[in-house]
């Protein structure tokens, strides 16, 4: 675990000259006019530096540049300002603004930063966003590096100071306490993620699940081999045969006494702890990369620790199943058939296409549970990858309703979503000779085809799919964020939680 390295504190206050910090970070909103009072004292209290640098259009308010300028009054306590271009008045843009600017400040040694909350923005909704901004661009995985770090800007702490502005105090602390709750738990699910698959089997993800969210006050039940057979989860027992590595599932509880019966949220995630294909083998290039099979299994467990400090006043059931996926002398075959949970029987045509294959046990399990909503976030589709590319998740589900409350939850959250269809054809590719299904649906669609599978196994429950394989995962750093994995979906299914107000009272039947 990493060690803390960042401190979130609230000041209240008007000016921004009284408070002492290395950097305080004024963010400039697309379009916004800087002939105003406020530009006026930053101009003074900079010597003319920042008039001078909007003239010769060193710093625009277009929502990218970027400006740090030394403080020359005395007046002032902050020794630097910076400027920042935050774009418009965009959530989307409020996350990565505030990383960039905290890899910018710790390169410089700086570790005491001031942010303002300004503009016409939420003042809550802002804070945290910078929060987790600030929390995410802090990520430094060096865990299995040795060697001195004594040099290193990027091992030292970092204290955030929040001002506040027009916004109230109490609003902008609610803020930076979720910021705060969510952006660790990113960064635990990134931390997961990047785990090597040696040291994360499933029984050490299993346990490390249960020690991140039990430290939140959530119940956790971890179910082993037996169990799962017990259970009679027969996709997840075939996927992980393949490998030595027993499988586990993991069932983690939020049940507050405050919350009503209805609804209870099950957030299920993918955790292959390392995807070799099995029999159908994957070509070695990029491999290695195979060992993030389990982001989403990660985003619900980052999801469940956030929504345990949180106390969000709704009942959520995190389930994860986990497998390695191995060709050993044991494995599944392709033509093999596995009867799964819920009693459908499944044609494996293609041992790869085993993501589907345990997730349909767990949504069938969630069901079992009392689920009254689920969502599914999974590394499902190399599909979706070439459909999206990196820029958004792949959106699935069923009623519009409840797709639609998914998307609003990943707008707060600042990740984007984008639906695709769920159209019976793609049912009609996934029938097999001889059972009820086949676990692969032809290369047309895969992505597509790859949720209607799932959508089998939710039957008539609001369901909603995630697919983030293309977003999991960075293959390159760019400002604001190294490369590994992204902690993707941590926030949006923590928001999704905390808005259980909106959905909780919608129809829980699927249009037919
Ligand atoms: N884990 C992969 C999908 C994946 C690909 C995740 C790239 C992240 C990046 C999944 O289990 C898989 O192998 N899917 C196959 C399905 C196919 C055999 C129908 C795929 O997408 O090629
Ligand atoms: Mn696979
Ligand atoms: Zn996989």
């Amino acid at each position: 675990m990493q060690k803390k390295a960042f401190e979130a504190v609230v000041v209240h206050t008007g000016s921004p000259a009284i408070i002492e910090c290395e950097l305080i970070v004024v963010p400039v909103f697309k379009g916004e006019t800087t002939e105003t009072s406020f530009f006026a004292e930053l101009d003074a209290a900079t010597g003319g530096q920042i008039g001078q640098a909007m003239l010769r259009r060193e710093f625009r308010p277009n929502g990218k540049d970027c400006f740090i300028t030394p403080v020359t009054s005395d007046a002032w306590r902050a020794r630097r300002v910076a400027l920042v271009g935050v774009g418009s008045n965009d959530q989307m843009a409020w996350r990565p603004a505030a990383a960039k600017i905290v890899l910018t400040a710790r390169s410089s040694r700086i570790r005491q930063v001031g942010f303002m909350v300004r503009g016409e923005v939420d003042g809550s909704s802002f804070a945290q966003a910078i929060t987790e901004g600030m929390l995410f661009g802090s990520f430094d995985d060096r865990r299995y590096k040795t060697g001195d770090r004594s040099d290193d800007p990027h091992a030292e702490e970092i204290s955030l100071n929040v001002l506040c502005g027009e916004s109230t105090e109490t609003s902008v602390a609610e803020g930076v306490r979720r910021g705060v709750a969510i952006g660790t738990s990113v960064n635990i699910a990134r931390e997961l993620s990047n785990e090597p698959p040696n040291l994360l089997t499933p029984t050490v993800f299993a346990e490390r699940a249960n020690t991140i969210v039990s430290a939140q006050g959530v119940e956790v039940e971890v179910l082993d081999e037996a169990a799962i057979e017990g259970l009679g989860m027969g996709m997840i027992l075939g996927v992980a045969q393949g490998s030595v590595e027993p499988p586990r599932l993991v069932v983690m509880k939020h049940n507050p006494t405050d919350a009503a019966n209805h609804p209870v949220l099950a957030l299920v995630g993918k955790g292959v702890t390392f995807d070799t294909g099995g029999i159908s083998i994957k070509p070695s290039a990029d491999m290695d990369q195979m060992k993030h099979d389990m982001g989403g299994g990660a985003a619900v467990v980052g999801a469940m620790r956030a929504i345990g400090e949180l106390q969000l006043p709704v009942r959520v059931i995190g389930i994860v199943p986990m497998v390695e996926n191995m060709p050993g002398g044991k494995a599944i075959r392709p033509g093999d058939v596995l009867v799964s949970g819920c009693g459908k029987t499944v044609e494996v045509l293609n041992t790869d296409a085993e993501g589907r294959l345990i997730l349909g046990d767990a949504l069938w399990y969630a069901r079992q549970l009392g689920a009254t909503h689920l969502v599914d976030v999974a590394t499902l589709t190399g599909s979706c990858v070439i459909a999206l590319g990196k820029a958004a998740s792949g959106l699935f589900g069923q009623p519009e309703d409840w797709v639609r409350t998914i998307e609003r939850a990943a707008n707060s959250g600042g990740e984007r979503v984008w639906q695709l269809p769920l159209y019976d054809e793609y049912t009609d590719q996934l029938k097999s000779e001889i059972a009820d299904l086949a676990n692969i649906g032809g290369r047309a669609a895969g992505a597509c085809t790859a949720a209607a599978f799932l959508r089998a196994f939710a039957e008539g429950v609001p369901w909603a799919h995630v697919d983030v394989a293309g977003t999991a995962w960075l293959e390159k750093s760019k400002p604001g964020a190294v490369k590994g994995a992204t902690g993707v979906m941590v926030s949006t299914l923590t928001e999704l939680a905390s808005m259980s107000k909106e959905w909780s009272l919608e129809s829980s039947s699927p249009e037919v």
